[in-house]
């Protein structure tokens, strides 16, 4: 356990070859939806981090037989549909909204009893976005805080779940996913209507199992699902993830000299916003070796360094790079001029309260450069930078996205910086790389 990690400027710009490691939320899908099946599944690029490796030892815990062939594949065999069993301990979900929410989703309609926790992050993230449509469609589901919290159980073995459509608040592949789940067990027919489409991930693995998922517009619906409807496929591959790409995406565009390719990153495009967005701010990343591995898409990413310029988006892209805006902050201090960000209230409610973290922790190595309002962030770009100690609140994206700024400015200081372990372990070997 690191206390502090020190990240000293880059000299040189980033030349080569990268391969990104399997993105996460493909990565969970696969194991919890294999787990569902009755023959073996092999997961290659699987993403071995803390997050994914918590879904394995749930789904273990549920009964299904995973074996490690190495540390990116595995081989993941269900005992069918209705065949999860009854765990004998609480299922720890650790630091992962995925692995908690979607969990809910499946366990809800299970005829056995599941008490979840997590981590002190996880047990602070509101949850009754899930518990209150999954109580909707007739589960019973207890919480600390009116049913808003961990720690959770599922607790009506006999419940029988009904089909409703659900319009949802927010924006959110955790909750529709969770609803979606529990839709396959239900009495009849679920839809899901988002504010904005979020990322479809689940709708297209279990489309790779055999269940059709509707769509239309940004509603979407599953039918009850027969156990021998439900068929998995023998392979997986999960493509490299875009969220850690960002990092290198960043570091390339503004590191001069710089000219990288990204092997292999998934572009599904309810994912590419910060292509998007970072092209509308002048990059330069072309797209090679467009391909399919496993119902998404994927290619080679090559970034050459340009000169990058403010931007402004809002609510309709935030689904499509909720998880990078960190990121995107990054290069928005290194551009000329401001960016405006708005519609992003939800990052106050991922790992930790990102908008403010983004606030507090620029400002102390960019004085003067961050202004966070309810649900926005105005970044002023060329703002000067220094070296600065800066704390990353446990938060894997606020760690990397602050050992970025570090990188191309002036060098930071990071308070507890091991949290990269939950989604990218050997990200700060891989930086060191490039020196
Ligand atoms: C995820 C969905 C997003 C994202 C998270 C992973 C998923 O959360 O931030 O890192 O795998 O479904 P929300 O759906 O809550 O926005």
């Amino acid at each position: 356990m690191d206390t502090e990690k020190h990240i000293t400027p880059l000299t040189r710009g980033l030349t080569g070859r990268l391969r990104i490691p399997g993105d996460k939320s493909v990565s969970h899908r696969s194991v919890m939806f294999s787990a569902l099946g009755r023959t073996p599944v092999r997961i290659t690029n699987f993403l071995h981090a803390a997050d994914c490796l918590s879904t394995v030892a749930c789904m273990k815990a549920l009964g299904a037989e995973v074996e490690m062939v190495s540390d990116t594949e595995l081989v993941v065999t269900g005992h069918g549909l209705h065949g999860l069993q009854e765990p004998a301990g609480i299922l720890d979900a650790g630091n992962s909204g995925t692995t908690l929410r979607l969990l809910m989703g499946l366990l809800a309609p299970q005829p056995f009893n599941a008490v979840f926790t997590g981590d002190a992050s996880l047990s602070r993230r509101p949850m009754g976005r899930v518990i209150k449509p999954l109580s909707q469609m007739g589960a019973k589901i207890v919480g600390r805080k009116g049913n808003t919290l961990l720690p959770i159980t599922v607790c009506d073995p006999e419940a029988k779940l009904h089909g409703m459509t659900y319009e949802s608040p927010v924006a959110s592949a955790q909750v529709k996913s969770a609803i979606l789940l529990a839709g396959m067990f239900a009495g009849g027919p679920t839809t899901v209507v988002e504010p904005v489409t979020s990322r479809d991930h689940t709708e297209k693995m279990l489309a790779a199992f055999g269940v059709a998922v509707e769509k239309q517009g940004t509603a979407v619906t599953i039918h009850p699902v027969a156990n021998d409807e439900y068929v998995a496929p023998t392979a997986i591959e999960v493509p490299g993830d875009i969220s850690s790409a960002a990092y290198w995406l960043v570091l390339a565009s503004l590191v001069p000299g710089s000219r990288l390719v990204l092997e292999n990153v998934g572009t599904n495009e309810t994912r590419t916003g910060i292509l998007d967005v970072l092209e509308a701010m002048g990059a330069d990343i072309q797209r090679e070796n467009v391909r399919t591995s496993g119902g998404e898409e994927a290619c080679d990413l090559v970034i050459t360094a340009a000169k990058l310029h403010g931007t402004s988006f809002g609510k309709d892209m935030m689904p499509r790079l909720i998880d990078e805006v960190p990121a995107i902050a990054v290069a928005a201090l290194f551009a000329e001029g401001d960016t405006v960000i708005t519609g992003a209230g939800e990052l106050r409610v991922k790992e930790t309260d990102r908008l403010q973290a983004i606030a507090d922790e620029w400002n102390k190595l960019a004085p003067g450069s961050v202004e966070a309002g309810e649900d926005s962030l105005v970044i002023h770009g060329g703002t000067p930078v220094q070296c600065a100690e800066v704390a990353s609140y446990d938060d894997h994206r606020m760690a990397m996205s602050l050992a970025c700024l570090g990188a191309i400015g002036k060098g930071v200081i990071i308070g507890r910086p091991d949290c990269v372990n939950i989604s990218y372990p050997e990200f700060y070997q891989t930086l060191q790389s490039f020196r």
